[in-house]
C-alpha cells in the first residue's frame, strides 16, 4: 500500500541520510550514506520514505495541497543539532573579550568575581521575559544557520530560585520555538559569590535543594557539572553526579577544559552520556571513555574564541575509537558563535577532522549526545522530517566557504521554518 505524504522534496543531488549504527565511530564517522538523485518524503512532520527518486514517489501517495520542493540538485542533510550551548542569558560580555585580547586570564576575571559571575548578576536581575527575548533571538539566528535541535544548560541563576527561572524559560523556548530544545541543569558551573570560603555548603545546596526541586518540577533531562581545578574539583563533583543519577537524571560532565583534572575518567566512572571539551584529556580518560562509549563533545570554537591552541586530540580520539559530537558551547564568556558550520571549518583546520567527521558529529553522534538518536540526526523513515537544503551541490563545501550562510531552507518537523529571501540573504 502506498503511503500518504504531505511534504517531498525531490531533485535531490546529494541526500545526506548518515543512517547506520549509532553512534559513530572510528571509521564510521566517515560514511555519509549518501543517496545521489535522492528524495525525502513526509506526512505530518515525521519521515515516510527516502531513496532514489524514483523508488520515493513509487512508493508515496502524494495527498491534496502535499508540498513538493525541488532541490535542484543541491546537497540535502538531516537538521544539525547543537548538543552543547549555555545560550539562556543576560548581558553580553565584549569587554571582557576585550581584555583577554590584551592577556587578562579566563579564570583570573571569574576570581574577582567578573566572568561567569557577572552573568549571573545580569540574570539573577532579569526577568523571565527578558532572558526568553534573548534567547528567542539567539535561536532565530541559530536556525538560519541549520540547527534544529539545541541542548541548552542552565547554570547562570546558582540559587534554587534562580536556576528555576533559567530552566523554566528553557522550557518555554522549547514550548514557543520551532527548535527542540534539551534541557540540562548545571547549577554546578561556579560557586556563587555568597558562597565564597563556604563551597561544601553549596554542594550541599545543589544536592539537597536544586536537584530535588528540578527534578520535581520536571526540568531538566541531564544533569551536568563544571569539574575542573578554581570550579569544581572531583570529589564535589563526582558527589554531585550521584546525587543526581539517584534521582534520575542522565548525565554529562565538563571535563578537563582548561587543565588535565581527571574529569574524562570520572565521566566514565560515572557512565556519564558525555564528556565536553577535554582539551587535556590523557590517553587513560580516552581508553575509559572508549571502554563506555562515552561520546566526547568537543567544542573548538571556545579554544578559538579564547585565542588559544590546545584543541582537544580528536584524531586520536577518532582512531581509539571514541565518538565525537561537536557543538557551538554558545555563551556569553568563551564563544560568541552561533553557527554550525563555522564550527565545522575549525574542527577542520584545527583538529583536522575531515568534512564527512563533522557532519556525523554535528548530525547522528550529537543526537546520540541527547539520548535522541531515535528520533533526529539522521534522515530515516520514522524519524522526525528535520532536514536542510544546502544552496551547493558538494557537501564538501559546507566547511569550505567559512563564513558564508549556505542554507537555503530548513525544515522543522516537515515545516519549512527558515528560508533565503530572494538576495540570498
Ligand atoms: O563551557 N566551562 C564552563 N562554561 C562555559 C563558559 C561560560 C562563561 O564563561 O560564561 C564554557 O566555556
Amino acid at each position: 500500500m502506498k503511503k500518504d505524504c504531505d511534504l517531498i522534496i525531490k531533485n535531490i543531488g546529494q541526500l545526506l541520510t548518515l543512517t547506520g549504527y549509532t553512534p559513530k565511530k572510528g571509521g564510521e564517522m566517515s560514511n555519509l550514506a549518501i543517496v545521489e538523485n535522492g528524495a525525502v518524503a513526509s506526512k505530518n512532520g515525521r519521515i515516510v520514505a527516502i531513496g532514489k527518486e524514483d523508488s520515493v514517489i513509487s512508493e508515496i501517495n502524494l495527498l491534496d495541497n502535499a508540498e513538493e520542493i525541488n532541490a535542484d540538485n543541491k546537497v540535502v542533510t538531516p537538521g544539525l543539532i547543537d548538543c552543547h550551548t549555555h545560550l539562556v542569558f543576560s548581558g553580553s560580555r565584549e569587554e571582557e573579550f576585550y581584555l583577554r585580547i590584551k592577556g587578562e586570564d579566563y579564570l583570573k576575571v571569574l576570581k574577582k568575581g567578573g566572568g561567569i559571575l557577572s552573568t549571573v548578576d545580569a540574570v539573577r536581575k532579569a526577568s523571565s521575559e527578558d532572558l526568553f527575548n534573548n534567547g528567542e533571538k539567539i535561536l532565530n539566528d541559530m536556525i538560519s544557520f541549520g540547527t534544529t535541535t539545541v541542548e541548552i544548560k542552565s547554570g547562570y541563576g546558582l540559587s534554587t530560585e534562580d536556576e528555576v527561572k533559567i530552566l523554566k524559560v528553557i522550557k518555554r523556548l522549547n514550548e514557543e520555538h520551532p527548535i527542540d530544545v534539551v534541557p540540562t541543569f548545571l547549577g554546578a558551573h561556579a560557586f556563587p559569590k555568597e558562597y565564597k570560603n563556604k563551597e561544601e555548603d553549596y554542594v550541599n545546596l545543589i544536592i539537597e535543594e536544586m536537584l530535588p526541586e528540578v527534578k520535581e518540577k520536571n526540568l531538566a533531562e541531564f544533569c551536568d557539572v563544571f569539574c575542573g581545578r578554581g570550579v569544581f574539583n572531583l570529589k564535589q563533583s563526582e558527589k554531585i553526579l550521584d546525587a543526581a543519577k539517584d534521582l534520575g537524571f542522565k548525565l554529562k560532565i565538563h571535563a578537563d577544559q582548561l587543565a588535565y583534572d581527571g574529569g574524562a575518567e570520572l565521566a566514565a566512572k560515572m557512565n556519564a552520556i558525555s564528556a565536553s571539551h577535554l582539551e587535556y584529556i590523557s590517553d587513560e580518560g580516552i581508553e575509559n571513555m572508549k571502554q563506555k562509549g562515552i561520546i566526547a563533545e568537543l567544542l573548538p570554537g571556545s579554544v578559538f574564541f579564547m585565542g588559544k591552541n590546545n584543541y582537544a586530540p580528536a584524531r586520536r580520539m577518532i582512531n581509539n575509537d571514541v565518538p565525537i559530537a561537536l557543538a557551538t558551547n554558545y555563551n556569553p564568556g568563551t564563544c560568541a558563535i552561533k553557527s554550525l558550520p563555522i564550527i565545522m571549518t575549525l574542527a577542520n583546520i584545527y583538529m583536522r577532522m575531515s568534512a564527512e567527521e563533522v557532519i556525523t558529529a554535528t548530525t547522528i553522534n550529537a543526537a546520540c549526545a541527547l539520548n535522541l538518536q531515535n528520533d533526529v540526526g539522521s534522515i530515516e523513515v520514522g524519524k522526525k522530517s528535520d532536514v536542510v537544503i544546502w544552496d551547493i551541490n558538494n557537501y564538501k563545501q559546507i566547511p569550505y566557504f567559512l563564513g558564508l550562510n549556505l542554507v537555503e531552507k530548513v525544515i522543522k518537523d516537515g515545516t519549512i521554518v527558515f528560508q533565503k529571501n530572494e538576495r540570498g540573504f
